[in-house]
């Protein structure tokens, strides 16, 4: 079992590098952005709450996101036994913190935290890119801007939690998406000894 967190600003690339650790590992991918825009689409009543959150760029409060991500692990605990990829969660300290008690009540930990590092020219242009080719909502210079701020402020701490915890692997996350993902498959590889002994077919 391999869980691993991809940690980074918004547009730096966790969705995508996501898809490649998937083919790579065999790993489950668990996106709170997806799960929250799902229920947007879906108009629930979490959808509502969340679209009032996401469209000014700000996060959704702590305490209803770790109720979500217990209700996505609880709803398919094949996932927890294969391995996951959290992409997008946790984005605060007190994430952080409730994942590792959801993680150790179901008899495990995170492994690794990959954390794509980009500079904010660089985002700005994925996402302004990527707004005007799919129209995501939050994909609007405005809203840009405070995300990066939140991000700022209120996640970046996470990369000194996770050094003070020797799990955080610092990647280059600008380029060529798959010269990325050599980088992080050789970090992982050569710190990461759960890694080799990892076959998704007997965990
Ligand atoms: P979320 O969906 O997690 O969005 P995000 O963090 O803003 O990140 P993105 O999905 O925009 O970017 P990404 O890092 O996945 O990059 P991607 O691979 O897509 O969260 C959305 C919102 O939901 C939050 O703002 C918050 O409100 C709420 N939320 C979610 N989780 C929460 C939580 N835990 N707590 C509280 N609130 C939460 O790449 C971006 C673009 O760049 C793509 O178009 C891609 O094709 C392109 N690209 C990728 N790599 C490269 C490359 N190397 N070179 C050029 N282009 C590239
Ligand atoms: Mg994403």
């Amino acid at each position: 079992m391999l869980n691993l967190v991809i940690f980074g600003a918004p547009g730096s690339g966790k969705g995508t590098q996501s898809e490649r650790l998937i083919s790579k590992y065999g790993l489950h991918h668990i996106s709170t952005g997806e799960v929250l825009r799902k229920h947007i689409a879906e108009k629930t009543e979490l959808g509502k709450i969340a679209d009032t959150y996401i469209s000014k760029g700000q996060l959704i409060p702590d305490d209803l996101m770790v109720r979500v991500l217990e209700h996505v692990l609880d709803s398919e605990p094949e996932l927890v036994k294969k391995g996951v990829i959290f992409d997008g969660f946790p984005r605060t300290i007190e994430q952080a913190k409730a994942l590792k008690k959801m993680l150790e009540s179901r008899n495990t930990k995170i492994h690794a935290v990959i954390g794509l590092e980009v500079d904010d020219d660089e985002l700005v242009r994925r996402m302004l890119n990527r707004g005007k080719e799919t129209g995501r909502a939050d994909d609007n210079i405005d809203t840009i801007k405070n995300r990066l701020e939140v991000y700022h402020t209120q996640t970046s701490p996470l990369r000194e939690y996770y050094q003070g915890e020797g799990k955080y692997h610092s990647i280059d996350g600008s380029g060529d998406i798959n010269g990325i993902f050599e980088r992080i498959h050789k970090s992982l590889t050569e710190r990461v000894p759960e890694l080799t002994e990892y076959n998704p077919d007997n965990d």
